[in-house]
């Protein structure tokens, strides 16, 4: 056992160059534990408060020095002298500290930092790798299963200044065994995408997640495009094809308004569309493909080929208290899971449970504003995820995370 001795923060930038916090936890034995805080572009409204400063003069009021006072001030004080072990009892300290539905006192980002930072400080107290210390804070028996990645190759909605409504357009390793294998696989796809975007004149920017921000005139013929560069590539069974939708950010008086058709859409039209696209292309999985409503989602369940998986992100965000709401519904096949839509490593502990106990995917995903900061990685092999969403592996950020997944099967190869 060793007590938090001392914690720390500051500010640092994110992959979109706005401010979040990176945070140290000390240990009395001087084991050091850090983790920075990601930041979400297209976030969900029932998400936790990332706490921003508001002062116009510094990031647009996107600074997080108020954040980082709450960290090294009263978190600290709370947190001093506490067994590191004891990560419950740490993240409800923080919980009942803060004393607000959605951590809006302390700011969720505060929070995470710290409820992070413990995490890591103890794995390396304990002298094991950060997914297998995590591994014991759940209630799984089984062996460890490194996710499969789902990496986002071209973007559009929020992430991008492509014209497309949809936000992100990912592929999914589905026929290879390992992840280093899945990887390989995806690096051929990207080499492959790159060359086909600049003969056809599309190449250019990236996106916020490192994906190509390809200028096509309309959702249907971006994944069109992308279907034949994978089967240029590899076989049909090898990838499938996935779409996060995020429909909320082009939903407008009750209508989305996409680019494929000129009027806008009520959700059954909606609907027909996707169907549609589910027929031609064959994809596997749709996230997020209504804003929050209810009755869509269901309605989809019954229409779409349950061949396909619905994936619920900012219908749920990383809330137990909403993901039971929504399970009673039988509407979804999986869930989206981001430590900073609730806050705490408990928390999302907690709603994976549930989701595991409900038989549905789990898929761990990053922000659209990243850091170099792999504990997603680690989280997804210790909860024996299905998928690891992390982007394009253009970008460090998200490279990274891949790449630390391929570090724990070769340790968990070299372990047997
Ligand atoms: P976000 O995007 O980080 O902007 O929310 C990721 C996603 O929607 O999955
Ligand atoms: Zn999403």
């Amino acid at each position: 056992m060793s007590v938090i001795e001392k914690i720390s923060s500051e500010e640092i930038l994110d992959s979109r160059g706005i401010p979040t916090l990176k945070t140290t936890v000390t240990l009395s034995n001087g084991i050091i534990g850090e983790a920075c805080v990601p930041g979400g572009t297209s976030t969900g409204t029932n998400e936790a408060l990332e706490l921003r400063d508001g002062d116009p003069n510094r990031f647009n009021g996107n600074g997080v020095l108020k954040a980082v006072e709450n960290v090294v001030g009263p978190i600290q004080s709370s947190l001093k002298g506490t067994d590191s072990d004891d990560q419950e009892k740490i993240d409800r300290t923080m919980i009942s500290l803060d004393g607000t539905p959605n951590k809006s006192k302390l700011g969720a980002n505060a929070i995470l930092s710290v409820s992070l930072a413990v995490a890591v400080s103890t794995a390396a107290n304990q002298k094991l790798q950060l997914f297998e210390y995590l591994r014991g804070l759940t209630k799984i028996s089984t062996g460890f299963a490194v996710p499969t990645p789902m990496v986002n190759l071209i973007e559009g909605g929020k992430h991008a200044n492509s014209g497309l409504d949809f936000q992100e357009f990912l592929v999914i390793p589905t026929g290879f065994m390992t992840a280093k294998e899945k990887l390989n696989a995806v690096g051929e796809v990207i080499s492959k995408l790159e060359v086909s975007l600049k003969r056809n004149g599309l190449d250019g920017k990236l996106g916020q997640e490192g994906g190509f921000a390809a200028r096509f005139t309309s959702n249907e013929k971006a994944i069109d495009f992308l279907k034949k560069v994978l089967e240029e590539t590899f076989k049909a069974s090898f990838f499938s094809i996935g779409i996060d939708v995020a429909a909320s950010t082009f939903y407008q008086n009750g209508k989305y308004k996409i680019t494929d058709i000129e009027n806008p859409l009520v959700a059954n039209d909606l609907l027909d569309f996707y169907k549609k696209l589910q027929e031609s292309y064959n994809i596997f999985s749709f996230e997020d493909l209504f804003e929050e409503d209810f009755d869509s989602w269901k309605l989809a369940k019954q229409k779409l080929s349950p061949a396909s998986i619905l994936i619920a992100d900012d219908f749920t965000v990383t809330n137990v208290d909403l993901l039971r709401k929504i399970i009673a519904d039988d509407s979804i096949d999986g869930v989206i899971v981001k430590p900073n839509q609730i806050g705490t490593l408990t928390e999302t502990l907690d709603f994976i449970e549930e989701a595991i106990e409900n038989k549905l995917k789990i898929i761990i995903s990053h922000r659209a504003g990243e850091t170099m900061d792999t504990f997603i990685s680690d989280l997804a092999v210790a909860v024996n995820a299905d998928f690891l969403k992390a982007g394009c592996p253009l970008q460090k950020e998200r490279l990274a995370k891949y790449n630390r997944l391929a570090e724990i099967e070769s340790y968990l190869e070299n372990k047997q």
